[in-house]
């Protein structure tokens, strides 16, 4: 690392990004070679290493076997919820992974076909992702909190014709059935799978199916291991769903190529890790930090990947995620604010982190939302290490921007995921598709190619992917968040333009939830806006309003409509607040005025829109905020 690296290693890689994405290639093994690095010809799609064959299973396990690093840990599975802790070799993973796959070929599973994963966090999770890998199947991984109908709408939409799950998943307070809800799923859903294969876990003995449902152990005990399958670079990897605009998740495709090129790439590049080093990104498989950085980018790396089973606090205590640095030799930690703030509210002297050797721990990274400046500097202040927030999200795979610790450590600002990660050109826009000034608001945008590992369309849904991230700007992908670039050509991310939300780290939909209270039958018409936590970042609020002639009690009909988010998204929405309302401010032309009743519920400044149908209405919601406790 050395000053002015990471302006040199940037310019190169938009300006030459061919053949900097060719070098980075050069670190995956290909069966094939490819005949295009980049391919723009069906933009906005970029096609990554056209002609390429290879398989990312092998590039995860098969080939560092091959090296020599069979014996070294690939997953350390700890699980304070279960008071457990297992180690499984890149050996045992290869072992597991290629009967599985041998299951799951057995059961016909071939090359393009889809695959759901519902499981809570355990090993064999990282094992059902990777089976697919080696077949060409392409998993669809769907995290636990979300409700059946959310499960069946992926079943749906993947067309899976194989369900993995688990017989549970454990919360601290309880312990989560996943197969009555994956039943349920199936009955829901209009496509049904051919067969679910269940990891019976101690503490929950599913009832399986007959003709339908396999049994885990039973499974693999005689199963053949099967070998990789040659895909091509561009080939699905997997499609993960996630929240944006309508009740309808979009399905983010990741293609095999160019994923693992730039996966492999930000180990080194962006988190300064080495192989054989012990890393952990301390999320959910269900997200695409789990995805990213829990299964793919240590294991394409040769590190040893953490699989925490637990929360920050309360399993058992705020010291959880220090004890685990320390217990295993953590190098670099990854998680996102909302768990740091969560410690810090238990511990805010670090009295917990105290009591760890951290000294193997380097770099501490956080994403998933924005970072506020004082759990940053709380982190700084305890851990004595570079504390790096980074900006990524579902669709890009990676970071979009980062302080690339592998290029040049540059000055942290606290509130700014510093620059442009390699790769991605990011550029602020005005309304009026123009560069805005440095300093000023606009809609961060990536200008065109985008690099390897961004989605290259949706799931079934060409046209979704070019009108949702392309067709506002042309040449650019929308990022939907809203920010400025600084002088210095930092960074700041400061709200979504659209409806997404962040509650805890976990993207949600406020259409999605508006259109769940929508189905109350007491309810006309309904808003959801996502008001600031201190704890969870963002919470969804909902306002309803009632049909005429409703008899209900309006403390009936809020209860309902909790009780229905939790039914029909599931628990992760943290739906609780909800009010009755006379009436919904509007415009003249009848758009809900959302953003306002955001600002008023965040207690921020606000003007009165210039076309409201009637300002008193404002007033009402104001108060309505206040006896809910925001506002102030
Ligand atoms: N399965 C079933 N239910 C789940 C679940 C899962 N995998 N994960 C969460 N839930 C439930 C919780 O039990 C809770 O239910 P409740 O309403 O009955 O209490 C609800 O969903 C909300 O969960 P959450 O918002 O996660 O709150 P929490 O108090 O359980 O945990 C944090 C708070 C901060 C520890 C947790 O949200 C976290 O680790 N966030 C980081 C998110 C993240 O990694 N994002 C990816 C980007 S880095
Ligand atoms: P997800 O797709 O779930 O990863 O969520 C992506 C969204 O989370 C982004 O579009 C941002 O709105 C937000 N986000 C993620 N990381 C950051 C960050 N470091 N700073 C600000 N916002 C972030």
């Amino acid at each position: 690392m050395a000053k002015g690296d990471y302006e040199r290693v940037w310019r190169e890689s938009i300006e030459q990004p061919e053949a900097f994405w060719a070098k980075a290639a050069a670190d995956i093994d290909w069966f094939r070679p490819w005949d295009t690095v980049c391919d723009t010809s069906d933009a906005p799609t970029t096609r990554w290493f056209v002609g390429g064959e290879m398989n990312t299973c092998w590039n995860c396990l098969d080939r560092h076997v091959k090296a020599g690093r069979g014996a070294q840990a690939a997953i350390v599975h700890d699980s304070p919820v279960t008071q457990s802790k297992r180690t499984l070799t890149y050996d045992e993973l290869l072992d597991m992974t290629a009967r599985l796959a041998g299951v799951l070929k057995g059961l016909g599973v071939a090359k393009g076909d889809r695959v759901v994963i519902y499981m809570p966090m355990v090993p064999e999770a990282v094992a059902a992702a990777l089976a697919c890998a080696r077949l060409g199947a392409i998993h669809s991984i769907v995290f636990g909190g979300f409700a059946a109908n959310e499960l069946a709408v992926r079943i749906d939409d993947s067309a899976a014709k194989v369900v993995i799950s688990a017989s549970c998943g454990i919360e601290p307070t309880r312990v989560v059935e996943y197969k009555p809800l994956l039943d349920r799923a199936i009955e829901l859903a209009k496509h049904k799978p051919e067969a679910c294969i269940v990891l019976q876990r101690p503490q929950v003995a599913a009832a399986l199916t007959e003709g339908r449902d396999i049994d885990w152990d039973e499974a693999l005990a005689g199963a053949e291991p099967a070998p990789c399958v040659p895909v091509k670079s561009e080939d699905p990897l997997y499609v993960l769903y996630t929240s944006g605009t309508t009740g309808q998740p979009k399905g983010i495709v990741r293609d095999n190529g160019g994923h693992a090129v730039a996966l492999k790439y930000s180990m080194r590049a962006v988190y300064g890790v080495e192989p054989g080093e012990v890393y952990w990104a301390a999320s959910d498989i269900g997200w695409v930090v789990g995805h990213s950085y829990i299964i793919y980018g240590p294991l394409l790396h040769g590190c040893t990947s953490i699989m925490y089973e637990g929360k920050p606090v309360g399993t058992p205590d705020a010291g959880a995620f220090w004890r685990v640095c320390a217990e295993h030799g953590v190098s670099v930690m990854f998680t996102a604010p909302t768990a740091i703030r969560g410690i810090r509210q238990q511990d805010p002297d670090g009295k917990e982190l105290a009591k760890y050797d951290l000294s193997k721990l380097r770099t501490f990274f956080l994403a998933g939302e924005r970072c506020d400046p004082n759990t940053l500097e709380w982190c700084q202040e305890k851990l004595q290490i570079p504390v790096i927030d980074h900006w990524w999200q579902t669709e890009t795979g990676w970071s979009i921007a980062a302080n690339c610790m592998g290029i040049e450590e540059l000055p942290v600002k606290p509130g700014s995921p510093t620059r442009p990660a390699p790769g991605w050109d990011v550029r602020v826009l005005g309304e009026d598709g123009h560069e805005v000034p440095r300093g000023t608001i606009g809609a961060i945008c990536a200008k065109l190619p985008l690099p390897p590992a961004a989605f290259p369309t949706l799931w079934n849904a060409r046209d979704r992917y070019v009108s949702a991230y392309f067709s506002h700007f042309p040449g650019y992908y929308e990022t939907g968040d809203a920010g400025i670039m600084d002088a210095d050509g930092y960074i700041h991310v400061m709200a979504r333009t659209d409806d997404v939300i962040n509650v805890a780290g976990h993207r949600l939909s406020t259409g999605g939830m508006e259109e769940v209270l929508a189905q109350h039958p007491d309810v006309a018409e309904c808003a959801v806006v996502g008001a600031a936590d201190r704890m969870k970042g963002q919470v969804p609020v909902g306002f309803v309003v009632l049909k005429a002639g409703t008899n209900t009690p309006p403390e009936t009909v809020t209860k309902e409509c909790v009780a229905l988010v939790r039914e029909k998204i599931g628990p992760v929405a943290a739906f609780k607040t909800c009010a009755v309302v006379n009436r919904l401010p509007k415009t003249r032309s009848g758009k809900i005025l959302r953003a306002t009743i955001q600002k008023i519920a965040d207690g921020s400044e606000w003007k009165m829109p210039a076309t409201i149908e009637d300002p008193a209405v404002l007033d009402e919601i104001g108060e309505t905020l206040k006896d809910l406790g925001y506002g102030a």
